[in-house]
């Protein structure tokens, strides 16, 4: 079953969602997460499979592959993150987060995970590039599929939920 071509113009404001640091007085009340808002900008959303076993095989091969040539620098070969990631640079940008599954990327449905890859946030004063002339968006849901493939199955489990709203 092929989606057909949509363009979505909803601009989210991603906020925070952590609530670990409000104990610790020293640390400030943020986390690592997209600070700014980021526009969907995705023409075409793969569908997503019911579980991670049906994941394509070849897809998660090549995701591995681009991530490990594109985004492993900052976010890690695992995609583990930089450590001390919820601690903002002194400029007030944030550090790579982890994408795999320990920090926040699963409280994001697929379209806009791939609108945050498709036009980054540089121009935004965020810390993340943009992929959208570089990637197409078959090598970006790749990159997701392998990013997914790295969740705990109760993380995509929920994930399948916030994706469905
Ligand atoms: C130069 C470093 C850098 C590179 C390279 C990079 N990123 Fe990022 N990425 C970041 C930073 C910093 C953030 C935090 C977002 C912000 O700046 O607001 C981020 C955020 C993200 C997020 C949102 C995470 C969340 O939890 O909301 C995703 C998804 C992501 N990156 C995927 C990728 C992928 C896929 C690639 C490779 C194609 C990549 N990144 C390459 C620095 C980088």
């Amino acid at each position: 079953m092929k989606k057909m071509l949509f363009v979505l113009f909803i601009s989210f404001v991603l906020v925070s969602c952590s609530k670990e640091e409000s104990s610790k007085g020293k640390q400030p009340a943020v986390s690592a997460d997209t600070a700014v808002s980021v526009q969907s900008v995705v023409t075409n959303v793969a569908p997503v499979p019911a579980s991670q076993a049906d994941f394509d095989f070849t897809k998660i091969a090549l995701g591995g592959k681009l991530f490990k040539e594109n985004c492993a620098q900052c976010h890690g070969n695992n995609a583990e993150g930089t450590p001390d990631w919820r601690k903002r640079n002194p400029d007030g940008t944030l550090k790579p987060p982890p994408l795999d599954g320990t920090a926040h990327t699963w409280h994001h449905p697929k379209e806009l995970l791939m609108s945050i890859i498709t036009t980054g946030t540089l121009n935004q004063g965020g810390g993340m590039p943009d992929w959208g002339d570089k990637l197409s968006q078959q090598e970006i849901d790749a990159i997701l599929t392998w990013v997914q493939s790295k969740w705990p199955e109760e993380i995509y489990a929920d994930w399948l939920e916030i994706n469905r709203r």
